[in-house]
């Protein structure tokens, strides 16, 4: 084993709360991320509810998931939700412009969505066209969503169309990337536009939360204008980031399988600067929000590769490996760390595309190994981050130097201490130790995510190659918990 890591947790100290959001996940009108991953239609021969895939729905309920934000991305600044409402044999064909150029059908829209996320019992997050419509339409949206039952026009649309009640939209997306794909906008025109569309979205019921569309990675101007424009007006504010092997071009990103250790290494040390970019935004909306009222709302991230060989490329289709495992894992904790004020977050993306948690091919379909470390990490939802600290030898691979073991804590809503301790070096198994401040547990039961390669992944003939197992080795004894962490390997534990 290599060298050993000291961690401390003050198990009695009251912290923020791990938001159940920060689990959230994100579906966009994106190659087979809805059609066929979700959506297949109440006459496709593939197993569904109501149209939607039977095996998915319960592999999703299974991870308890608690938001899902929806129809984009780039997709929801060219969306008309008018579009996706009424008989579906009269919805309009259109071209997802973003995505492949592929014909979109709009058979799945408003309804379909709001099933979805009701069958699921996940909040939702609707993200409103800014880029290229209207507040009107906007306003519109929001009002044939959530005004109650038979009280205006629109509800009684909604309620013709098989809705009679309202929905609730528990959050509101002010655009998507007004940077970019939402219009290329200035940051000072986009908090202008962002100060108009709040403005005129009114929910008829429920709280509705409205996030506005932040910075990408390091964007520290954007966050400074739009928290000064439209600090005031808004409950979230947006961020994107995205983990790639390569990061000098996106042309090149690397690959999802057969990397050498140095894009393992990149990989890991890239994905950990979102603990830099979470401290710096904060910092900039502490200054205009000093209460923390803005939630910092991470609601793009995770890896992003070249895509699969032989796919359409503007599907984003990417195999999932041990290594998205220790991405996912490590992000979750530094999201635990920053739980005062990162209180949403959406993976990207749920099926199918970027770092997914299921991936299916006609009828099949196969849990990632991401979606194992969202299974592992589901005591978190809710729970109270605990403080820790970690003093951990360096993992060194060419010119990347990043601690080895990273670890996060919190007091679950059953009242147990959980550990989640990550081994992200590859060749070396590390011993840790682990002193718990003002708790002194009798045993500890846990599991472990870990496999022999380092892109070792699950696939439609082999489908458990990475999957937890039992993990028997944390010894408890006066407060102090042991173990030894095999090489590239991600252990949650449960304190009894
Ligand atoms: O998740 C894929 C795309 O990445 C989203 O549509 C966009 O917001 C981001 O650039």
């Amino acid at each position: 084993a290599g060298e050993g890591a000291v961690v401390t947790v003050e198990a009695d100290q009251p912290g923020a709360q791990v938001h159940p959001d920060v689990f959230g996940q994100f579906m966009e009108h994106l190659g087979t991320g809805i059609y066929g991953g979700v959506w297949v239609g109440e006459d496709s021969p593939i197993p569904n509810d109501g149209g939607y895939r039977t095996d998915v729905l319960q592999a999703l309920k299974d991870i308890n998931v608690p938001m899902v934000r929806w129809p984009g991305g780039c997709f929801a600044d060219e969306y008309h939700w008018r579009d996706g409402i009424g008989p579906r044999e009269d919805r309009p064909v259109k071209i997802n412009t973003n995505w492949g150029g592929v014909n979109e059908d709009n058979s799945f829209g408003t309804h379909e969505f709001m099933g979805f996320a009701q069958r699921l019992g996940a909040r939702t997050y609707v993200s409103v066209n800014l880029g290229s419509g209207t507040p009107a339409e906007a306003s519109q949206w929001v009002e044939y969503m959530t005004a109650p039952a038979g009280t205006t026009a629109l509800a009684r649309e909604r309620a013709a169309n098989g809705h009679e009640d309202a929905w609730t939209v528990d959050y509101l997306g002010i655009g998507n990337e007004l940077w970019g794909c939402g219009g290329n906008m200035r940051a000072e025109y986009a908090a202008d536009l962002t100060n108009r569309f709040v403005t005129f979205t009114k929910p008829g019921t429920g709280e509705m939360l409205k996030i506005a569309s932040g910075p990408s990675d390091s964007n520290y101007e954007w966050t400074e204008t739009m928290m000064k424009i439209s600090g005031k007006l808004i409950d979230g504010l947006a961020l994107h980031f995205y983990t790639r092997p390569r990061d000098a071009t996106w042309e090149d990103k690397g690959p999802a399988l057969g990397f050498p250790e140095s894009e393992w290494a990149s990989t890991l040390d890239h994905t950990m600067e979102m603990d830099e970019f979470i401290t710096r935004h904060s910092a900039i909306m502490d200054k205009y929000d000093p209460e923390q009222r803005v939630m910092l709302a991470v609601d793009e991230w995770g890896t992003w590769y070249d895509p699969a060989p032989g796919t359409n490329p503007g599907f984003l289709q990417q195999q999932n490996s041990l290594r998205d495992a220790m991405v996912a894992a490590l992000n979750i904790n530094i999201f635990t760390k920053h739980a005062e004020r990162v209180k949403m977050a959406a993976i990207a993306q749920m099926v199918n595309v970027l770092q997914a948690m299921l991936l299916t091919d006609g009828p099949r379909m196969v849990k990632t190994p991401t979606y194992h470390v969202f299974d592992m990490y589901e005591p978190w939802q809710g729970a109270t981050a605990l403080p820790v600290d970690v003093a951990a030898p360096m993992y060194e691979k060419d010119d990347v130097s990043i601690p080895a073991v990273s670890v996060s804590a919190v007091r679950g809503t059953d009242g147990q201490v959980h550990l989640a301790l990550v081994n992200v070096d590859p060749n070396n198994a590390h011993p840790v130790t682990i002193a718990l401040d003002g708790v002194n547990p009798a045993g500890a039961t846990g599991r472990i995510l870990t496999a022999r390669a380092m892109d070792a992944h699950n696939d439609f003939e082999n489908p458990e190659v990475v999957t937890p197992t039992a993990f028997t080795g944390a010894r408890v004894s006066r407060g102090t918990v042991t173990a030894t962490l095999p090489a590239k390997s991600i252990v949650v534990l449960q304190l009894r």
